[in-house]
């Protein structure tokens, strides 16, 4: 007999003869005669009530079960007497699967989050954690759902390259040398001929395949060693990067908008139960916060009007605001959380702070470039009009020291049909983050890699 997962049972309001059930016991409250179980299977944040009684053949086993074992339940589905809950399982037969020791850390308490990294192999057991690794699951299948809608099509872009698609050098080598091996002539020796880097981001390959099929995008994981320990970077993250031939930038902040809206509609109607306890107990204001963001167009600022605006707030900001330099978190939080209260698209970035690949604006000062910042996070998307000019797009390479012959093939795509074009990146943690109110990046990440931290 298959077993039943306690959310299907749940959602019912009908008795139901002979079911399974499967799962770890919660919490166990007996009395003289019944022994009251609550099994969580992981299927939903709620509990399933069972309910086993004295005549049970094992029942003396039963009473003695601890938190976290395994249990194995058979028997009719009820609606139930008490409080609290809709349905209930009266046992006919309860097979123990395992016991687990009283040394089980996730007795029924409150953990701190700083706790629950110690012990990132079981956190996944608890309410909050069970609760965002299913909104996890939920947002990657909304991902693909909104742009199979859309007729874009998925590219599976490569892990290893020899490229640095960004321009900041924050690559992870990959290479088969050996620590103390003495090398001669450098790369060539190496196991591609060449130096190799974990991808930091899909999109120049995902560009090839706008450039045939159209609208097309990538969703895996990227890399970066920034050397950063903050709340809101990690070493391997998930990126979405869309990327659309025959597209400007406004069609490309068009499409940004409504993938995040898109995205909030389908968790919030998908996944009520498990936002419900981040609503109630991580982040008070978080629905506030979705449904200002779904309600209202996010407002969209060339960047140098942002400087002014950031120049005259009279705020003390660490990081000076300058024409030319690159705004930092604090200022993306002033102008999302403080001045607009609002998500804001800043464009027109100044060239300089700005990688190879974005189009040259006509004032020659500019790029084509946006990213969307959202409260409580600040950059969520970095995006941008691709360069689609061959030759501006060599200089721009010079510019900025990278060498055009490492690029050749991408420099090649612009001979052939070249079209304007444009795509995005969207973190994938921190759309998480947005949606569940969790302010450190490490706690939406089943087993978070972070400078000097991968222990699991
Ligand atoms: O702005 P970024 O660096 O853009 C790109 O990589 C472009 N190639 C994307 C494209 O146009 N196809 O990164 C995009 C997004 C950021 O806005 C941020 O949300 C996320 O990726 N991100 C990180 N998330 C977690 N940890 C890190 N270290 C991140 N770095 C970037
Ligand atoms: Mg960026």
């Amino acid at each position: 007999m298959k077993r039943k997962k306690i959310c299907e049972l749940l959602k019912g309001s009908s008795q139901l003869d002979n079911v399974l059930v499967k799962g770890w016991l919660r919490t166990r409250r007996d009395s003289k005669t019944f022994s009251f179980l609550e099994i969580n299977d992981g299927s939903c944040l709620k509990n399933i009530q069972v309910i086993a009684d004295s005549t049970l053949d094992n029942y003396t086993e039963i009473t003695k079960l601890t938190i976290g074992s395994a249990v194995g339940i058979r028997g009719k589905l009820v609606k139930s007497q008490g409080k609290g809950q809709d349905m209930e399982i009266q046992a006919q037969s309860i097979e123990i699967i395992s016991l687990a020791p009283e040394s089980y850390p996730l007795q029924k308490k409150r953990h701190t989050d700083e706790f629950l990294r110690t012990i990132a192999h079981l956190r996944p057991r608890t309410n909050k954690y069970g609760a965002i690794f299913r909104i996890r699951s939920e947002l990657s299948y909304a991902i693909h759902k909104f742009f199979r809608d859309k007729g874009f099509k998925y590219i599976h872009t490569p892990i290893i390259t020899g490229s640095d698609c960004e321009g900041a050098g924050e690559m992870f080598r990959v290479t088969t040398l050996k620590p103390d091996q003495k090398i001669k002539k450098g790369y060539v020796e190496d196991f591609f001929g060449q130096e190799t880097n974990l991808t930091v981001s899909g999109q120049l390959s995902a560009e090839m395949f706008a450039l045939a099929l159209g609208d097309v995008y990538t969703f895996g994981p990227t890399f970066r060693a920034e050397n950063s320990n903050t709340s809101r970077h990690a070493a391997e993250f998930w990126m979405v990067e869309p990327e659309m031939a025959f597209c400007d930038l406004e069609d490309d902040m068009d499409l940004a908008e409504e993938m995040i809206n898109f995205l909030i509609t389908h968790i919030l109607d998908n996944c009520a139960e498990d936002i419900q306890l981040f609503a109630k107990f991580v982040d008070k204001k978080l629905m506030t916060t979705l449904e200002n963001i779904r309600a209202g167009a996010f407002l969209r600022l060339p960047y140098s009007d942002a400087v002014d605006i950031l120049r005259k707030s009279g705020k003390k900001f660490e990081y000076e605001v300058k024409f030319g330099k690159d705004l930092q978190s604090e200022h993306e939080r002033y102008l999302t959380e403080q001045h607009f209260k609002k998500p804001v698209i800043i464009y027109n970035y100044p060239k300089e702070i700005k990688p190879f690949y974005m189009r040259l604006n006509d004032d020659d000062l500019t790029v084509a470039a946006m990213d969307v910042l959202v409260p409580g996070i600040g950059e969520i998307i970095g995006g941008s009009q691709r360069e689609d000019r061959s030759e501006v797009l060599v200089e721009r390479m010079d510019e900025l020291g990278q060498f055009p012959g490492d690029y050749w093939w991408y420099i090649d795509s612009r001979k052939y049909g070249t079209v304007p074009h444009s795509g995005f990146g969207l973190g994938f943690e921190r759309t998480l983050m947005l949606l569940t109110g969790v302010k450190n990046i490490r706690d939406v990440i089943p087993f978070p890699r972070t400078p000097g931290s991968i222990e699991f």
